[in-house]
């Protein structure tokens, strides 16, 4: 196992600066250092990551990649960080330390502002969570809903169109837009709300449209068709075009967080990340996957 310096082009005098050139590789403008590293199987390591360029790690399946990355970065790193959240164990393979983590002294870690887990694990649990609440673009939709004239004449304010909260949603199904059916004999299932017809908000919403379109309508569009129709609304362009660059056109805007594969969930999150980083925040990523990959030999 062993972490790339990223620089390629052996023999050449180390160029400095971090700009990206055609042509030509990266070249690290400082170190993470990590000493003494010690947790499952990675006893007393001494690990240096190359900062401002892109790192792979690689390894043969079972040598400490997802400890030393997931566990051990993840948690060194992201425990000096102000506002930082512990990810959430999901699977069992990722559950919290059952061996103690040991690590002497770090260096570089004060280089880095953030931290972000670009894996597997779903946006959400609940059908409540979509890619448009997720990357945040239903916020513009919503705002853009309330600024029509119909929205105002109404008193309808953003949170309106909220299929969250009481108010613009439908009651039946709490704006889900399905319901429990319980059967007689039989082990109960799920059905399209009878009272919205799966549209998860109440008429009175429904009456408001944004060019021709009411927000259930919006909330049906895929990703490549929003992006024609909110084209000129920056804060959902910008979201829009990081979901088309990561391959997700195809998918609804509204289509529940519960429907998407694991690859899907882990190109939502590096979409977020990249809509963000074009306003300038310096970031630090870790991908435990290449984006799409589902092959379980991907993750060994
Ligand atoms: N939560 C855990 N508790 C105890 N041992 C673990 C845990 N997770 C992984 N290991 C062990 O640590 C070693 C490295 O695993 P891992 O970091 O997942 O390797 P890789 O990602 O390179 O395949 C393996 O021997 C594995 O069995
Ligand atoms: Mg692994
Ligand atoms: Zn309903």
């Amino acid at each position: 196992m062993g972490a790339s310096d990223g620089a390629s082009d052996g023999g050449t005098a180390p160029r400095s600066g971090t700009a990206p050139r055609a042509g030509g590789a990266r070249e690290p403008d400082g170190w993470l250092e990590l000493a003494g590293i010690t947790r499952h199987n990675l006893k007393d390591l001494d690990a240096q990551f190359p900062l401002g360029v892109l790192t792979a790690v690689t390894g043969v399946s079972g040598s400490g990649k997802s400890t030393l990355v997931t566990h051990v970065l993840g948690e060194v790193v992201g425990s000096g960080l102000k506002n930082h959240q512990a990810p959430q164990p999901a699977e069992p393979d990722d559950a919290g330390p059952v061996t103690p983590l040991s690590v002497g002294p770090v260096s570089g870690a004060e280089r880095i502002d953030r931290v972000v887990t670009v894996d597997q694990k779903p946006i959400g649990r609940t059908p409540r969570s979509n890619l448009a609440t997720y990357t945040g673009l239903f916020d513009a939709v919503r705002k853009e809903f309330a600024a029509t004239e119909q929205a105002r004449a109404r008193g309808f304010g953003a949170g309106r169109f909220s299929f969250n909260v009481a108010g613009g949603r439908c009651e039946t199904c709490q704006g889900e837009g399905f319901v429990a059916v319980e059967l007689l004999f039989l082990p109960g299932s799920y059905g399209p709300c009878p009272e919205c017809d799966g549209s998860r908000y109440n008429p009175k919403t429904l009456e408001v449209t944004y060019r021709g379109k009411n927000v259930a309508e919006v909330l049906r569009l895929t990703v490549d068709a929003a992006t024609a129709f909110l084209a000129d609304i920056p804060a959902a362009a910008r979201s829009l075009k990081s979901l088309g660059d990561v391959g997700l056109g195809y998918l609804r805007l509204g289509q529940p967080a519960t429907e998407l594969s694991g690859g899907e969930a882990q190109r939502i999150k590096l979409a977020t990340e990249l809509q963000r980083a074009q306003r300038g925040i310096p970031s630090t990523s870790w991908t435990s996957q290449p984006p799409g990959s589902t092959r379980p030999t991907s993750n060994s």
